[in-house]
């Protein structure tokens, strides 16, 4: 069995969205729980981008024991100087260099020749490697970029000592089968087979978890990701489900990740607590919803065994509330349920009666407490008293 490395971008990419800038207490913080998680690399940061990144770097650096520290650096010298002298004092580092490939970038945003962006490529990464001897290149919008030339550069970045070449679809417009096909095609026609293949996906299209998986099938061993999925406009690959999928279909991919995955709930709070980010309430594995029933169909079902529409224990991400909540879709099974949950003897009622009322409170409510939930039992319990006397 192969080992995919889970390389968690949250503190950089995941930071560069909107509204979602970090203090760098709650950056050291969460970089910690990533370390715990046993997440392998954590990029920490851009840190020639800024003095508060450069900063949170510097000090991830210094607390994180088991991952690996990067930053993100430009085809420079003062990116990469700024990189390495953040992470320098991790126990395990690495530099992220990256550079445009596609000739929108080149023509609209760099203003560099083809040629020109090679050479930037050969003397940047090696410089990076005369640093330090983990060195990750990117080449941004690679998914745009001219087959020939990604070719090109990428053999370049590996001559030049890069020992991970990440592929990014930076703008989240491949479809699955498309970007396995340009994954196996970069395999036959340059080097990229000879060291480690690296994903980066958007999520424009809601595409960017399926494109990593697909990836990961044609010999990806790495892929970047954040919690939640946070990033750059619809965001990144989420972490929690590439982990979720590697882990719930072992056997079809044969690979494994080494996240510890019940720490993927309270991660998953702590960035939404650290952003002021919302998750959608059905989002996979961290979402509200992901593992609740309120149809009564569903309920009756998940009450005789959870297997009948959960394929995925919440107790492995670290998700331990009740799987049931009563809604107007709910029937007698949950409502027994519930009764016996709350200490109640469902035996001694009429349980029509009950779902009865139950029912007409969900005509005007969306959510019952279980205050509301036992005054409705116990007044039917004195309805059955007053009947009796
Ligand atoms: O989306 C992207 O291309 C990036 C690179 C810098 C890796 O974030
Ligand atoms: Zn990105």
């Amino acid at each position: 069995m192969e080992d995919v490395i889970i390389f968690d971008t949250t503190l950089r990419d995941g930071e560069q969205s909107p509204g979602c800038s970090m203090s760098l207490e709650d950056k050291i913080k969460i970089a910690k729980m990533l370390d715990e998680a046993k997440v392998d690399v954590i990029e920490a940061g851009f840190a020639a981008s800024n003095e508060k990144d450069f900063k949170a770097i510097k000090e991830i650096s210094k607390v994180c024991t088991y991952s690996t520290v990067t930053s993100l650096a430009r085809c420079n010298k003062r990116d990469i100087d700024l990189a390495y002298e953040a992470i320098k004092n991790a126990k395990k580092k690495r530099i992220h260099v990256f550079i445009a490939t596609s000739d929108i970038h080149l023509r609209d945003k760099l203003k560099m020749s083809r040629d020109q962006v090679i050479s930037k490529i050969r003397e940047m990464v090696s410089y990076a490697k005369s640093k330090c001897d983990d060195i990750e290149f990117s080449l941004e919008d690679a998914t745009r970029t001219d087959f020939v030339f990604a070719c090109r550069a990428i053999n370049t970045a590996i001559d030049a000592g890069a020992t991970t070449i990440n592929i990014p679809d930076t703008v989240g417009v491949m479809m699955p089968f498309e970007f396995a096909e340009f994954i196996m095609e970069l395999k036959n026609y340059s080097r990229l087979g000879d060291v480690c293949i690296s994903v980066h996906c958007h999520n424009d299209l809601g595409m960017a978890t399926a494109n990593s998986i697909s990836a990961i099938k044609c010999g990806a061993r790495q892929v970047e990701c954040t919690i939640n999925g946070i990033g750059e406009r619809a965001g990144n690959t989420a972490l929690e489900e590439v982990v979720a999928t590697l882990d719930t279909r072992r056997k079809l991919f044969q690979v494994r990740s080494f996240v510890d995955t019940t720490m993927i709930s309270k991660l998953s709070q702590a960035v939404c607590d650290a952003t002021g980010s919302v998750i959608q309430n059905n989002k996979a594995i961290v979402g509200r919803n992901a593992f609740l029933h309120e149809a009564g169909i569903h309920q009756a079902g998940v009450l005789n065994n959870s297997l009948t529409y959960e394929i995925i224990d919440p107790k492995k991400y670290g998700i331990f509330h009740d799987n049931i909540v009563l809604g107007i879709h709910s029937g007698k099974n949950a409502i027994i349920d519930k009764m016996r949950k709350l200490g109640f003897n469902p035996d001694g009622y009429l349980i029509d009666d009950i779902v009865f009322s139950i029912k007409e409170y969900f005509q005007y409510n969306k959510e019952i407490s279980d205050e509301i939930f036992r005054s409705i039992i116990l007044e039917h319990k004195c309805k059955i008293y007053n009947k009796n006397n």
